[in-house]
């Protein structure tokens, strides 16, 4: 059942609105930016975070609703004014300095470095401004490349997307594979926000199978469908040429 405008999770006789232990596991953004005003630090966990793009890399988060004092909130505010944040990869083990970050504390507190919040060094980003907070592993300094405004139900509240381009990652040596040239998603063991309050960390990866994975079995079966997949990827293949 997806009837009743505005609140649908009701008519499939829920309490409260499914979505967010629907679509799990989602990656923390650890977001730091800088205010346009005083140049001050700021950081703040978004868990509608995610990629949209390979070729060039980029990436978004979402603000949803306002901040405790009204208005847009911080990370999104310092994004659009100074066209930069970056995206700082949350791993295992953080789960309370995630949390403390996301307090809703007085615009100008930055969260990351606080004392009694994450409590986080921060380290000099290399083409944007925004610093980067040492208790993450991997880096993305982002360019913002553009916002959408989307609809909200509630009143004042806003729901605003941020694009950003990534135009320099950092990683810690400790999350790369033992050739040094890509990451081990294991060894980053990202931390990803579930339903409610909960938390999750990687548990298992599956058997690594290649982008052909399949195809024997098709070429076998389905000799036509194998044809036509052949001929498709040479023409690609030749496109890019
Ligand atoms: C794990 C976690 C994920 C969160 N994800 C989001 C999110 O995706 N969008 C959002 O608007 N707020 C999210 N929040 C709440 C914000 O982090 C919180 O409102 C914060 O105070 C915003 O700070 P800012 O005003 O400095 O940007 C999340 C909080 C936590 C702890």
């Amino acid at each position: 059942m997806t009837s009743d405008k505005g609140a649908p999770w009701r008519a499939a006789g829920l309490k409260w609105d499914p979505l967010k232990s629907l679509i799990v596991p989602r990656p923390i953004g650890w977001i730091t930016t800088l205010s346009s005003g005083d140049g001050g630090a700021n950081t703040a966990p978004y868990s509608f975070f995610n990629a949209v793009s390979s070729t060039p890399p980029m990436v978004m988060f979402a603000c949803n609703g306002v901040h405790a004092d009204g208005g847009l909130k911080e990370s999104v505010i310092n994004a659009l004014e100074t066209g930069e944040f970056v995206v700082n990869v949350a791993s295992a083990g953080v789960i309370d300095a995630v949390a403390k970050t996301g307090y809703a504390v007085d615009r100008g507190v930055d969260e990351g470095s606080h004392p009694l919040l994450a409590n986080s060094a921060m380290l000099a980003s290399t083409v944007v401004g925004p610093p980067r907070l040492a208790l993450a592993k991997a880096h993305l300094e982002c360019t913002t490349v553009e916002s959408i405004e989307l609809p909200h139900d509630n009143g004042e509240a806003r729901n605003v997307v941020v694009f950003g381009r990534v135009v320099a990652y950092h990683l810690c040596t400790s999350i790369l594979t033992d050739a040094g040239d890509s990451v081990d998603v294991l060894r980053l063991n990202p931390l990803s926000r579930l339903g409610g309050s909960e938390y999750g960390t990687l548990g298992a990866r599956e058997a690594v199978i290649s982008h052909k994975y399949g195809e024997a079995e098709l070429m076998e079966q389905a000799p036509e469908l194998f044809t036509q997949l052949a001929a498709r990827r040479q023409r690609a293949r030749a496109r890019r040429k």
